[in-house]
């Protein structure tokens, strides 16, 4: 089987290494992949939108199957492209990466479907949201950008001039261009935050392991928001009975939502919840596995990869077992200096031979590349976050002992890290067992 990962981050290493178990995979290419990545597969220089070259590319290369990892090129059909020139592919059509797309889109169908989620409104010039903003005179408020935002599209203002600026940004200034063409203004939620992503054909749906993300960029949840500082899994917080109430009242229905609107959703379906005093609300869908939630969870995977891609695939889901390992695992994402501000790139990356670890038992302990460049054959920075390292463990103390042993023996100038990934997951876990 000759496979194509489209993407470069750490995601997408983390699915690489994965696929890789499978005995029938003989070639894996990545566009555009990065410098870590060209350890486990064939690196190809096109980018993830360039979705005209990718398909002549996977065509003139007979690949067998394609995964497509980010968000943008699903949102702009890549799938539909890979399909329509007859290649199989693991990742949601255009239409039903709306989900993700548009959080207009998103919120209308929890509205209409009745899965819980924050109150909201809508709107498509800055008066009238800002209007909204001052006559309801709430605090704190969210505002979010409609579209696509690199994770950045979501502000909490705390007062009027907060929400203004937001708004201004989005809507006057434009930050995220045509995203912000409508604003959803949406009530405050509070409670443990939650990640789970499933696998659904549109017709089964099962849920992975749960995680949690760690998106400010300092300890003590403080600092700027981030695309993701470091995750843990499981997440404690994640009982199964609260399991049990999300199948039934918000993953079911969004598969059955989906369908009814003609847009059946194949691939990974990520679930980011609240879990508020009453009950379970999603927070926001994206259409494909988390980053740096995939770094957790992927480990986890007991089943083979490759195999449930192609049930999702041929809308086999409900045959296939997936199984996850009762261990835990960590990933503690290392920055550059100043992300998610400016940074420096072109940083030599110190500890790795290849890539990884010298590791002794290199099946627990994996380093994910998310923006790393080879410069004349040695690992260099390439972007703000530039290593998801990751440890499983039996227990979740173990897992996180583990990755930051590992990050120890990394380095490179002006590398950042939280010191505290998954504490408040073990506070969780002893509070449980008082
Ligand atoms: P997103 O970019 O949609 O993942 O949102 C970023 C973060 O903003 C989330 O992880 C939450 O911590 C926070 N957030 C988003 N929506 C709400 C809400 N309605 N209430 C409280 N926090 C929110
Ligand atoms: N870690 C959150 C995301 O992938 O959007």
């Amino acid at each position: 089987m000759n496979l194509l990962v489209v993407g470069g981050g750490g995601r997408e290493h983390a699915i690489i290494t994965k696929l890789k178990e499978n005995p029938t995979v003989t070639k894996i290419y990545c566009l555009p992949g990065n410098g870590g990545i060209s350890y486990d597969a064939s690196c190809v220089a096109i980018g993830a939108m360039e979705l005209d070259a990718i398909v002549d590319f996977a065509k003139k290369n007979e690949i067998d199957f394609a995964v497509v990892g980010p968000d943008d090129p699903l949102a702009n059909g890549a799938a539909d492209k890979l399909l329509a020139a007859g290649i199989p592919v693991f990742g949601p059509s255009g239409d039903a990466a709306a989900i993700e797309g548009s959080k207009v889109f998103s919120k209308e169908l929890m509205k209409k479907y009745n899965i819980p989620t924050a109150a909201y409104e809508v709107f498509d010039t800055a008066d009238a949201a800002l209007s909204y903003i001052k006559s309801t005179n709430r605090f704190p408020v969210v505002i979010k950008a409609d579209g696509l935002a690199l994770g950045k599209g979501v502000i909490i203002a705390e007062n009027t001039s907060e929400a203004e600026k937001g708004i201004t940004s989005i809507m006057t200034e434009r930050i995220f261009g045509d995203s912000g063409n409508r604003v959803v203004i949406e009530e405050f939620l509070t409670g443990p935050e939650v990640s789970v992503l499933a696998f659904t054909d549109s017709k089964a749906m099962i849920p992975m392991v749960s995680s949690m993300d760690h998106k400010r960029a300092l300890d003590g949840d403080l600092g700027p928001n981030t695309g993701g500082m470091g995750t843990i899994a499981p997440n404690p917080y994640y009982t199964e009975e609260i399991a049990a109430v999300c199948m039934k009242n918000i993953f079911l229905p969004t598969m059955e939502a989906m369908n009814k609107e003609g847009r059946p959703f194949r691939g990974c379906l990520y679930f980011g919840l609240m879990l508020t005093e009453s009950g379970p609300k999603v927070i926001e869908y994206n259409c494909r596995f988390g980053d740096p939630e995939a770094q957790v969870v992927l480990p986890l995977l007991e089943t083979d990869l490759l195999t449930v891609m192609k049930a999702v695939a041929n809308e086999t889901l409900s045959e296939t077992p997936v199984r996850f390992s009762k261990g835990a695992a960590c990933c503690v994402v290392l920055a550059s200096g100043g992300y998610p501000g400016s940074y420096e790139k072109g940083i030599r990356i110190e500890g790795l031979v290849a890539g990884q670890l010298r590791a002794e038992n290199t099946s627990d302990s994996f380093v994910f590349h998310a923006g790393s460049k080879l410069e004349n054959n040695e690992l260099v920075t390439a972007g703000g976050r530039v290593l998801g390292v990751t440890a499983k463990g039996n227990s979740l103390e173990e897992a996180i002992a583990s990755a930051y042993q590992a990050v120890g023996r990394i380095h490179f100038s002006g590398m950042h890290f939280r010191k505290d990934i998954g504490r408040r997951a073990l506070d969780a876990n002893k509070q449980e067992k008082k």
